[in-house]
């Protein structure tokens, strides 16, 4: 797999899935680095646990308790202490860091060409709503930073899904696919949970970045938090009369060329293609590819917004242009970065290698620490899947697992299915010793078995 056909878009995938129930429930694992926790409990004495479970955290200036996000008490919970930590974190906020510096050019490029008019939000809490819920926050931890929801109070928005049209049935809104607090609260899998909620706040023209949460696979493309940027442009009829086009034509011709330039802008005279493809909140939908280092790479996703999510905001006679881009994806090719996790690394032979404002400075990797192969094979019972597995293996072994791949697989004449999983646990700031990882693979093998109904081999 390519690093450039990961983690910018899902919803391309019009194929549906049911909803099942058997998300895992919670991880006794937290990040060391979280900056924002408020309140870490001390190091355990014992050799169990290898980080501090972070009680709470801040986001932009509000404080979100643990157990409001990863509950004991909601079977439908399946945020673990890894992800909470990581609440509030806002890697774009960060001018030095790559994520951060590749954002500001990006506004850069917006600014200087619509002359500031799109305004930027940057704040808005992760914590969104799946459905429409007439009653107060169906959720403690649904705070509201901007004052767009809050002013609606008790009417709380359908953020992440049903507000930007996506089916009941579609897979992004399964146990498996998205963090869920609660049946009517997630954390937002893409930015584009806020388009219907400022839209109905008056405003036309925005990009709203954020951190935005999934659960997935784990190599070296793949983190299950990253950083997406939303572009929005409403049009009214002046604007495509004049042009004497018809409305949805005038919107995708001024899209693909506000993006053809912003991709310019970021890797100079490259070469492009635009793919037809498929959102429940544009027609038409495209995606950008761009041609680097002998490859297509998808930058991202776009499209005319559905009439229908206009209509929802009084916006019958206008018509609109909207994006999403992985932030990640971009500079992992724009900075050199071979590992996504390198982004989450507060270690200073990472850090100090940028600086504000140098987009495009390319990244020296200080070592590369021997890799250790551990296998795991076992049978899967009807709920498994590589998700829940991906995510105990990540709640025990937190960024020291580069990969988990399937590498065997085969059923039996009774019709029990195996699979043998390699496991690559590799550190990116030191070399790991025998004895840990055994400890790590062992810790992995026992909760393996508890938690997900599977019997090892
Ligand atoms: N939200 C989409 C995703 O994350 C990207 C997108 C945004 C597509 C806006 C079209 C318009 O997959």
């Amino acid at each position: 797999m390519t690093i450039f056909s990961v983690q910018s878009t899902i919803f391309t995938r019009a194929s549906v899935a049911i909803l099942s129930s058997n998300g895992l429930k919670r991880f006794s694992f937290a990040s060391s680095f979280s900056s924002n926790a408020l309140y870490s409990s001390p190091l355990p004495k014992t050799k169990k646990r290898r980080f501090p479970i972070v009680s709470a955290v801040d986001i932009g200036g509000v404080t979100i308790a643990r157990n409001d996000v990863v509950r004991d008490d909601d079977p439908t919970n399946n945020v673990p202490d890894s992800i909470f930590s990581k609440l509030g974190m806002q890697l774009h906020r960060r001018d030095k860091h790559p994520i951060g510096i590749l954002k500001n050019a990006i506004y850069d490029y917006f600014d200087s060409n619509y002359a500031k008019q799109f305004e930027k939000f940057e704040d808005l809490s992760p914590i969104v709503t799946t459905k429409q819920v007439k009653c107060s926050p169906p959720s403690k931890a649904c705070i509201f930073l901007s004052p767009i929801s809050v002013s609606n109070f008790p009417f709380v928005w359908c953020q992440n899904f049903d507000d930007v049209l996506v089916p009941a049935d579609h897979v992004s809104r399964s146990l498996n696919d998205t963090y869920y607090v609660d049946p009517q609260t997630v954390l937002r899998c893409h930015t584009s949970a806020h388009q219907a909620e400022l839209l109905r706040e008056g405003h036309r023209r925005f990009l709203v970045t954020g951190d935005v949460y999934r659960r997935d696979s784990i190599d070296s493309t793949h983190y299950p938090v990253f950083h997406q940027m939303e572009g929005f442009c409403v049009f009214s009829p002046e604007d495509w009369n004049e042009s004497g086009k018809d409305s949805t034509l005038y919107a995708a011709e001024d899209l693909k060329k506000c993006l053809e330039g912003l991709a310019r802008h970021l890797f100079g005279g490259v070469e492009m293609r635009w793919v037809d493809t498929y959102f429940p909140f544009t027609e038409p939908s495209f995606e950008l590819e761009i041609y680097f280092k002998e490859d297509w790479l998808e930058v991202l996703g776009c499209g005319v917004t559905e009439q229908r999510i206009l209509k929802q905001s009084g916006l019958e006679n206008n018509v609109a242009w909207a994006f999403g881009l992985g932030l990640e994806r971009l500079a992992m090719v724009l900075f050199d970065i071979p590992d996504i996790r390198l982004f989450w690394s507060d270690d200073e032979r990472f850090t100090s290698q940028f600086k504000k404002g140098e987009l495009g400075v390319k990244f020296k990797p200080f070592s590369k620490y021997p890799p250790c192969y551990k296998d795991i094979s076992f049978w899967i019972s009807e709920s498994f899947t590589e998700n829940n597995f991906c995510e105990v293996v990540r709640g025990i072994a937190g960024d020291l697992v580069e990969e988990v791949k399937l590498i065997d697989s085969f059923t039996n004449k009774k019709g029990m299915t195996s699979h043998c999983y390699r496991i690559v646990f590799r550190s990116m700031e030191r070399s790991l010793t025998d004895e840990e990882v055994n400890d790590l693979q062992s810790k992995v093998r026992d909760e393996v078995q508890r938690k997900l109904n599977v019997e090892l081999r």
